[in-house]
């Protein structure tokens, strides 16, 4: 693993401007410059008392709806009142010099999508979304009521945030466009997670073991750090407006 001492190595530059395939993983570390905590900062508020295991789980849901709605409402307007920073909008731009980009993406915020990138896969769903617990329908429109949760228009199942919670599997196609697109890539990035929690977390190996290069973004070390094929110890609102503008040097 070689560590970023110069700015860049003309060989990443080679890679990245050479590459046709490029994968992108992002964690909650990209949007922490945006001021959105991520799962290992504490929580804060009334919510300081719980550790979001204790809130994003079935079980949660199913002791006490109200509780766990709350907490998502908190989640959604605390996001909604940051925004995207120079990482996302590094990464919208990057998408446009690829013949073949996937960003795959942990985080539920949407801000991804919020700053221009298209191909965007949401492995954990999305926290602006919601849906239906009794027929699983994805609901666009919250209906006017102050139930917390309020009930499917349709059905009258609780509605609930269409995220992925703990112990719960991942949306299937979503995992399959992910190692699909990381089995043929030729160039890997894995920006702002602490490479933990599966499965996302194999996929940076899963490059590895596919001959792709792999560069890590992260100020922390992770278990991917040692195998990575280079590690930058930069905050991605840093480092990645510069590395796009070395990819068009
Ligand atoms: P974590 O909170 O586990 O890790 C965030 C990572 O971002 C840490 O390794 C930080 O060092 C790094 N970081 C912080 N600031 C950064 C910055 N400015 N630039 C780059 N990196 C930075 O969040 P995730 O790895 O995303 O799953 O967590 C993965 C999953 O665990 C989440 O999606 C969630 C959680 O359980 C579900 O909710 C299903």
């Amino acid at each position: 693993m070689a560590t970023q001492d110069q700015e860049f190595p003309s060989t990443i530059i080679d890679i990245l401007q050479s590459s046709q395939r490029v994968v992108i993983l992002t964690g909650a570390g990209i949007s922490a410059e945006s001021g959105v905590p991520t799962f290992r900062q504490a929580q804060t508020g009334l919510w300081a008392q719980y550790e979001p295991t204790e809130l994003a789980t079935p079980a949660a849901f199913e002791r006490d709806p109200g509780l766990v709605w709350e907490w998502y409402s908190w989640r959604r307007e605390l996001i909604s009142n940051t925004a995207p920073n120079p990482g996302h909008y590094a990464l919208a731009e990057m998408e446009s010099f690829y013949p073949d980009f996937t960003l795959i993406t942990q985080n539920v915020d949407g801000f991804h999508q919020l700053a221009g990138s298209q191909k965007v896969v949401e492995l954990h769903g999305n926290i602006f979304r919601n849906k239906c617990t009794g027929e699983g329908r994805h609901i666009q429109d919250l209906p006017q009521t102050d139930e917390e949760p309020p009930h499917c228009p349709n059905c009258g199942g609780l509605l609930r945030p269409d995220v992925v919670w703990f112990g719960e599997s991942l949306p299937s196609n979503a995992l399959d466009s992910a190692f699909k697109a990381v089995k043929f890539c030729q160039l890997f990035l894995s920006i702002g997670t602490s490479t933990i929690i599966e499965p996302a977390a194999s996929l940076p190996f899963f490059a590895l073991n596919n001959g792709a290069t792999v560069i890590e973004i992260n100020p922390q070390e992770t278990p991917l750090t040692p195998l990575a094929s280079y590690a930058v110890p930069q905050p991605a609102g840093d480092f990645l407006p510069k590395l796009v503008k070395a990819i068009n040097s």
